[in-house]
């Protein structure tokens, strides 16, 4: 099954804007021919790799053909823009050719995490610069109606689905830590703040008693779900 639909994708993309301009502050867009997306999905945050300076190429990268045909029929007016089939563990790219790698909700559905970190500080340039936004369900909080606090103890379904599903819920926390054992320089990490507004907890709510439900799990949806997700930037060299 398709745990995340383009919609899904969109809005996730939306919410973060304002890391990944967060992160665009660290890119010396003038020495950056080639920023890569990886695990670029529908190509929803992609062509924003390309659009800071005409000269940069920008290529996502995905395993999955279904949603990269997505990426590249809502694309293909662009002309730095590539997209390529591909599994992170097995980069099709030469050593050091990229200065900017960007893992958007990519990380933890790798299988192979460490290995996609290898090959990706193999494909950075001499300080060049891994970011990522990656979920951690460890400090997740859910409030049932006619509750004002989350139950002590509670073990929360989605967790259970997100495994089943492939993917590691708690990716986030351990991401700085497999990149300092990896090699990697100037690693900085924090948790994002921001504030729902009921429509958007409405509608996050909405997209995961749907995934639970096509998996069977019952769930009884909440008033209300918090999940850290975690900003990671480092460099593949010390600056
Ligand atoms: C939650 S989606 C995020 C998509 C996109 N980064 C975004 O934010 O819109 C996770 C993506 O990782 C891709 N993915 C999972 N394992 C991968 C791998 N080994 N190599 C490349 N992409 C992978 C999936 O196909 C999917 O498109």
């Amino acid at each position: 099954m398709q745990p995340y639909t383009s919609t899904f994708l969109k809005e996730q993309a939306q919410r973060t804007t304002p890391t990944r301009q967060f992160f665009y502050q660290h890119i010396k867009w003038s020495e950056a021919p080639i920023c890569i997306d990886i695990g670029c999905g529908t190509g929803a945050i992609t062509p924003e790799l390309s659009s800071e300076d005409p000269a940069v190429t920008a290529i996502g990268l995905d395993i999955d053909p279904i949603l990269l045909s997505k990426a590249v029929r809502m694309h293909s007016q662009h002309s730095a823009l590539h997209f390529l089939l591909a599994d992170a563990t097995y980069l099709p790219l030469r050593q050091s050719v990229v200065s900017f790698c960007l893992s958007h909700f990519t990380m933890m559905w790798i299988i192979d995490r460490i290995q996609a970190l290898k090959e990706i500080r193999y494909v950075l340039r001499p300080k060049g610069v891994f970011a990522s936004i990656e979920p951690d369900y460890t400090e997740r909080i859910e409030i049932s109606e006619g509750q004002t606090e989350p139950l002590p103890d509670a073990t929360y379904p989605i967790i259970e689905a997100l495994q089943k599903l492939g993917a590691d819920p708690y990716t986030g926390s351990q991401l700085p830590s497999e990149l300092e054992k990896l090699g990697f320089h100037n690693i900085r990490s924090g948790i994002l703040s921001w504030q729902f507004d009921a429509d958007v907890m409405k509608a996050e709510i909405t997209d995961e008693a749907d995934l639970l439900e096509e998996l069977g799990i019952h769930w009884v949806a909440p008033k209300f779900i918090y999940t850290p997700i975690w900003w990671i930037i480092a460099t593949s060299e010390r600056v």
